[in-house]
């Protein structure tokens, strides 16, 4: 069992979606070891019991978040939620003119929709309570352009645009609506990619990692521990003055704000 490092986010209840492995346990734990009460959800219930069996109090729930009934279903199990993190996501890849619809629909469903289904079960009491943390696990990918992944790429900046809306609907509830927008992390993704690339192009894997790199500068992967810390800062006490952001996890200097002055 982790430690518990502080009772910051004591009497506080987390979800998180694709809480299972990779970037969604990392996040589960470090909400955990600030003392929050953590449900992870996913579709897998071995793995989301083997994180969930790690943490004090922590529970796991199976989830399709793209099915809006069994996000109802999941939620309704769960209880009412102080901090929901929208983690659930995949990223298929092919070159635009063999993207299919069904490949596009799926990558809309899970990346964008499911966030939609999860946050509608949430936030109506977030709002009654007048506290909430929402955040949203885009990616780089939000943010800008890259080949083969028109839909993956679609599906992030509309989740993007998502947060930025509802942080404006939200801005005098005490509820905060955030994203996180990490760059390439060392995932089970993350090696899909390269298998992707690998099977694609015939280069080893290191190639196809070293071809990932030249995206980050700082010349390494993300880590799962560094997207979640960035996700724990959000639900801080202190934070709550920060809403409509997307925080970028990918070494490099944000260019610019990501979004503008309210009117
Ligand atoms: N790794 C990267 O390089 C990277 C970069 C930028 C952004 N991200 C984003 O970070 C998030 C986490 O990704 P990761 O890298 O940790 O990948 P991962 O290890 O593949 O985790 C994705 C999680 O989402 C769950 N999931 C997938 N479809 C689901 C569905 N329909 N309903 C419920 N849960 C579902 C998976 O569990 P089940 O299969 O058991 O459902 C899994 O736990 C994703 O949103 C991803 O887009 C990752």
């Amino acid at each position: 069992m982790p430690r518990r490092t502080s009772d910051q986010l004591k009497g506080r209840h987390a979800i998180v979606t694709g809480g299972g492995g990779g970037i969604g346990a990392a996040i589960a734990y470090a909400l955990a070891v600030r003392g929050a009460r953590v449900t992870v959800m996913g579709r897998t219930l071995s793995s989301l019991r083997f994180v969930a069996g790690a943490l004090p109090g922590a529970r796991a729930i199976v989830v399709d978040v793209t099915n809006q009934r069994s996000v109802r279903s999941a939620f309704a199990k769960a209880g009412p939620a102080d901090v929901l993190v929208n983690n659930a996501g995949a990223a298929e890849s092919a070159p635009f003119e063999r993207t299919s619809a069904a490949l596009w629909e799926r990558m809309l469903a899970v990346n964008l929709t499911g966030a939609f289904h999860c946050t509608a079960q949430v936030l109506p009491r977030m709002r009654a309570a007048g506290w909430g943390r929402i955040i949203n696990i885009a990616s780089t990918a939000a943010h800008k352009g890259y080949p083969y992944v028109t839909a993956y790429c679609a599906a992030k900046h509309g989740l993007l645009g998502f947060t930025r809306a509802l942080a404006i609907e939200t801005a005098r509830t005490g509820v905060t609506v955030n994203a996180v927008s990490p760059g390439f992390t060392e995932t089970d993704l993350l090696a899909d990619a390269v298998q992707k690339i690998v099977a694609a192009t015939g280069r080893t894997a290191e190639q196809a990692r070293a071809q990932l790199l030249r995206d980050m500068p700082h010349g390494r992967f993300v880590t799962p521990v560094e997207v979640a810390a960035a996700v724990l800062w959000f639900c801080l006490p202190g934070a709550g003055g920060v809403t409509g952001q997307a925080r970028l996890v990918d070494g490099s200097p944000s260019p610019q704000p990501l979004m503008p002055a309210h009117p």
